[in-house]
């Protein structure tokens, strides 16, 4: 059974198939219009979410399938009621062919999917792994970029709970003469796993403390929000807030990105810059999801 857990569960020729697909889909949607016309996705969603739910059920929806779906499962699904998220899985798999679900348990993907009934795609799993944001985040570079391998790239903001990084680093290090600059508040450096994780990968790490760090010529800049619902108390003042001034100590050939929601660390005043590409990379979501949502379920 096919499921997206993982960004370990990918290589470099696994990402390609991904992006081709994307790229099929978005230039002539007409040919997936009724790829899933006979399937059900289920949506089980147990933390907020915009855009990963609202990109899935499009995406569904555009390749013809119908959705069941919970967007607030920990309060309107039985799991407020004490029910697993085994249990769950076993009864949705007798309506839907396939899941989409966001938790705040880090194993909760690979819980639901151990049940082996339904393909599972893990949407996001507590502070573990974001992996669809990551691949939408990679095929965003590619098509900006024009390629990955040799890119360098600066991960700022909440490097501890922030899943996407976790997700996005583990996929970037399957690429040649990468070189990754972490720029946090030392409460939310990298955790030593993935500094590890790196190492063994022979993927340059930099720790940083100042945007001084950062070489001026650095290809991507991926800000995160502080996760603050992961933890209790405050974070503090925001110190590394990217505005104008900021960005433009910056090449003109460096993309800021980030998975939004933003608060803070990006100031709207270089929404229009033609740097900041965070809301297409959000829709670029679409059509990797769209892709992925085929090939679980063997539509490729
Ligand atoms: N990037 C992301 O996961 O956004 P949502 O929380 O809105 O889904």
């Amino acid at each position: 059974m096919k499921h997206v857990l993982s960004s370990d569960q990918y290589t470099k020729e696994s990402l390609e198939e991904v992006f081709k697909l994307a790229e099929k889909i978005r230039t002539n949607p007409k040919e997936y219009a009724h790829k899933l016309d006979d399937k059900i996705i289920a949506i089980m969603f147990y933390e907020p979410s915009t855009r990963t739910r609202l990109s899935f059920e499009t995406a569904a929806l555009k390749l013809g399938a119908k959705i069941i779906t919970t967007e607030n499962a920990g309060e309107f699904s039985s799991a407020a009621k004490g029910e697993t998220i085994q249990d769950t899985v076993q009864v949705i798999a007798g309506y839907a062919d396939a899941l989409v679900i966001r938790h705040k348990s880090d194993t909760s993907a690979i819980d639901a999917a151990s049940v082996e009934k339904i393909p599972v795609i893990n949407a996001g799993a507590g502070k573990g792994e974001h992996p669809t944001q990551a691949l939408l985040d990679l095929y965003t570079i590619e098509r900006k970029k024009g390629k990955i391998d040799g890119v360098k790239v600066a991960i700022l903001g909440d490097l501890l709970y922030g899943r996407t990084i976790h997700s996005l680093i583990k996929l970037l290090s399957l690429y040649d003469n990468i070189e990754i600059y972490g720029l946090s508040k030392e409460a939310f450096a990298l955790p030593q796993e993935y500094i590890d994780m790196l190492k063994e990968r022979r993927i340059e790490y930099k720790k940083c403390t100042s945007f001084d760090e950062l070489p001026k010529d650095i290809d991507i800049i991926y800000h995160t929000r502080i996760q603050a619902e992961r933890f209790e108390g405050d974070f503090g003042k925001e110190e590394f807030i990217i505005n104008k001034e900021v960005l433009d100590t910056f090449s003109d050939h460096t993309i800021l990105m980030h998975p939004l929601p933003r608060v803070i660390e990006i100031s709207t005043d270089v929404d229009d810059d033609p740097r900041a590409c965070y809301f297409e990379q959000a829709h670029n979501g679409l059509y990797v999801r769209m892709a992925l949502l085929l090939q679980v379920l063997d539509k490729a």
